[in-house]
């Protein structure tokens, strides 16, 4: 097998632990492609996005909380992370510390969701770590949740210019069902918008 040393050690996936929450920040900042700096920057100052994200990984309730998350450790280190939820959970969620424009800015994603559906709201996989199935059997356990919840099908948001998560859904069986056209900004700058991809939980 290739890569560094650290990368032969076996990988475990097991739900996260509110002690995750400082490994696990960084990996779902990474997974929104910009999104949450572009939300949260500059509200508390001196504090960077994922550190703004950890009390509410800590924590025990909501859509953030790390009982919605798996993870994949290798080496006594979190590597990956999934985060899923019924995206119904949205609805419910409060949005009133966020400045409105930028909420605004970001309001075709909310458009575009299929209510009722099982929702991943991050993936990701340190780069060390890619290329060996590890988000495959993240994937695989959120499966399991979606199904254990009584949801038939999985929906998730992809920018549009992330051809490597592009691929990789494709290879999961996932299909595009709705484009969300979120204009580029100096702060978000993605091209062509984010795209909502769907799968059924039983394949
Ligand atoms: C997308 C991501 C989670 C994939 O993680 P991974 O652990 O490398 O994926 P897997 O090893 O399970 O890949 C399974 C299959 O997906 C496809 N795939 C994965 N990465 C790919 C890439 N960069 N290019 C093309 N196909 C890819 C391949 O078919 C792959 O099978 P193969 O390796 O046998 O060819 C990872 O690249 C990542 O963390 N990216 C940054 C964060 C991100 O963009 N998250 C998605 C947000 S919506």
């Amino acid at each position: 097998m290739t890569g560094s040393p650290q990368t032969t050690h076996p990988v475990t996936i097991r739900p996260a632990s509110p002690d995750d929450a400082p490994e696990v920040a960084p990996l779902i900042d990474m997974a929104g492609g910009g999104v949450y700096r572009f939300l949260l920057d500059g509200l508390v100052p001196g504090m960077e996005p994922a550190e703004m994200l950890m009390p509410g990984l800590a924590g025990s309730s909501g859509s953030f909380s790390h009982r919605q998350i798996g993870v994949a450790e290798a080496g006594g280190r979190v590597v990956g992370v999934a985060h899923a939820y019924p995206v119904d959970w949205m609805r419910m969620e409060d949005h009133s510390g966020l400045p409105p424009d930028r909420m605004a800015h970001l309001e075709p994603f909310h458009g575009t969701q299929d209510w009722g559906s099982y929702f991943l709201s991050a993936l990701a996989v340190e780069p060390d770590y890619r290329r060996r199935g590890i988000a495959g059997r993240l994937m695989q356990w959120v499966y399991g949740r979606a199904r254990d919840g009584g949801y038939d099908r999985l929906t998730l948001h992809v920018w549009a210019d992330n051809e490597a998560a592009r691929s990789f859904y494709a290879s999961e069986g996932f299909e595009e069902t709705a484009r969300a056209p979120i204009a580029w900004h100096e702060r978000l700058p993605h091209l062509g918008g984010s795209i909502l991809l769907s799968r059924s939980t039983r394949l």
